[in-house]
């Protein structure tokens, strides 16, 4: 095992409890296939329907176990979480008290962050601003997470997200009003790059980022306008004035996509972000190099290499479907850089399924090769 993480020795164990609690023993292995599939499937982008995707736990199994409770709300938020309710009773699942602090990084952080960006985009359709005031901001923090405590959530899920009311806010972006958000950025060109992301090539080839990335340029760059300028902007350091302005832009893809669509989106962008490392070694590319070549002569003799390359690089270790997407990614840039430029995933049919653990687990369990 070269997996530092303690996630990584835990998660295997409560996917195996899952798959065992969820699986009933009288069922065929077809049956079963197809129940797994399902659940494996349950989160897929839409655009890459063969990919298994975030995040490991389905709501289905993990519904919380504590009766709902009446919140206490401030009466003050303008945000309209009742239209958001699915979306948020599922932050409650993968934020479940107990289980929080175990999943924050994979699970529960990216789903919170993405509904509290949705919500704010959604409510920017009738307030006109991608943005909450200061005293807002504090009133809203405190309902969302009063809302997601009655329904089970740990009640410590802004210490374990890092989640402060200014998170809420406009931090030190210049711009939070919708139309001049709509005038200042190309927001045809946002949207036409971030809503369908291809879940594996968007960490590599990161086609949504880049715009996001130019969009918040687009925004900061505002706060240096000479004749615009009111000073308290001025000051801020521009790296984290990016930083505010990409989370005004993820709120304003968060309006222009329907709620769940949005969600997908959001989590794929995290999903670049966590577990950066992919823990497998790579061996020698050449039997592939040779197999495949720069056009693929023998698609044969090239899908035969790759999946004899994937293999061994399953028998190393059990991966994490997050890092299965890194594991991916970075075998697509080593081939690239190999030359080999045809997309040999599709054309041998290699899924991240190939590189995951809950096949690798599912495998054993049904001893199965590829699912
Ligand atoms: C949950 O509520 C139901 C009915 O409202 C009640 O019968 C049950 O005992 C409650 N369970 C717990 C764990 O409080
Ligand atoms: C919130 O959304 C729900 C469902 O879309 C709607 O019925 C309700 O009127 C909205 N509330 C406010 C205050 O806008
Ligand atoms: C914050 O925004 C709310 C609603 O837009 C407004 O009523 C309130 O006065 C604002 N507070 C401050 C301090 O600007
Ligand atoms: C919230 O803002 C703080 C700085 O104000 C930052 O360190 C933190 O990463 C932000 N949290 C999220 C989830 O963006
Ligand atoms: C600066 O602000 C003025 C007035 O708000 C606007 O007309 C002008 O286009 C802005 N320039 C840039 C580079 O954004
Ligand atoms: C801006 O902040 C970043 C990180 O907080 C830091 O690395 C960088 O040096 C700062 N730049 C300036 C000009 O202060
Ligand atoms: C890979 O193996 C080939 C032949 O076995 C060898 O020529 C090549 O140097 C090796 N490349 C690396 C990076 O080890
Ligand atoms: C591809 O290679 C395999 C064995 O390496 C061979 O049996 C097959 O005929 C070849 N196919 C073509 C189209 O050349
Ligand atoms: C890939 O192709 C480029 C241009 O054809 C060439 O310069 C480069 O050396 C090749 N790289 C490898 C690893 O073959």
């Amino acid at each position: 095992m070269r997996l530092g993480d303690p996630l990584s020795f835990l998660l295997p164990t409560l996917i195996l409890l899952l798959l065992l609690l969820s699986g009933h023993k009288s069922l065929g292995s077809s049956e079963l296939a197809n129940r797994r599939e399902y659940k494996l499937l349950s989160y897929t982008s839409p655009t890459a329907s063969s990919l298994p995707f975030l995040p490991l736990l389905a709501p289905s199994p993990l519904t919380p176990f504590k009766n709902s409770t009446i919140p206490k709300l401030s009466g003050h938020c303008v945000l309209n979480f009742t239209a958001l309710s699915s979306m948020m009773h599922v932050t409650a699942t993968d934020c479940m008290s107990g289980f929080a602090p175990l999943l924050a990084n994979i699970v529960c952080c990216p789903q919170l962050e993405a509904t509290l960006v949705i919500v704010i985009g959604h409510s920017s359709k009738y307030t006109n601003t991608l943005a909450l005031n200061g005293t807002l901001a504090s009133h809203c923090l405190s309902d969302f997470e009063q809302i997601l405590v009655g329904q089970g959530a740990s009640d410590s899920l802004a210490k374990i997200c890092s989640i402060h009311s200014s998170n809420l806010t406009e931090g030190s972006c210049p711009v939070s009003d919708v139309a001049e958000f709509e005038s200042t950025v190309d927001s045809s060109n946002l949207v036409a790059a971030c809503e369908n992301i291809d879940t594996v090539n968007e960490c590599c080839e990161q086609v949504c980022q880049t715009a996001i990335l130019e969009a918040s340029r687009k925004l900061a760059q505002k706060a240096y306008n000479l004749t615009s300028l009111d000073g308290s902007h001025v000051l801020s350091n521009h790296t984290t004035r990016i930083n505010d302005c990409k989370s005004i832009v993820l709120r304003w893809l968060g309006s222009k996509l329907e709620p769940s669509h949005a969600k997908e989106v959001l989590r794929g962008l995290s999903n670049c972000r966590i577990n950066k490392v992919c823990p497998l070694n790579f061996p020698n590319l050449s039997h592939v190099i040779e197999g495949c070549g720069t056009v693929i002569s023998n698609q044969t003799t090239c899908c035969g290499a790759i999946d004899s390359y994937v293999d061994h690089l399953q028998r190393q270790s059990f991966v994490t479907n997050l890092q299965a997407l890194n594991c991916a990614a970075t075998l697509g840039v080593k081939l690239r850089r190999a030359n080999i430029t045809n997309n040999v995933y599709s054309q041998c049919h290699i899924t991240l399924k190939d590189f995951s653990l809950q096949v690798a687990l599912y495998c054993i369990y049904l001893r199965c090769r590829r699912a």
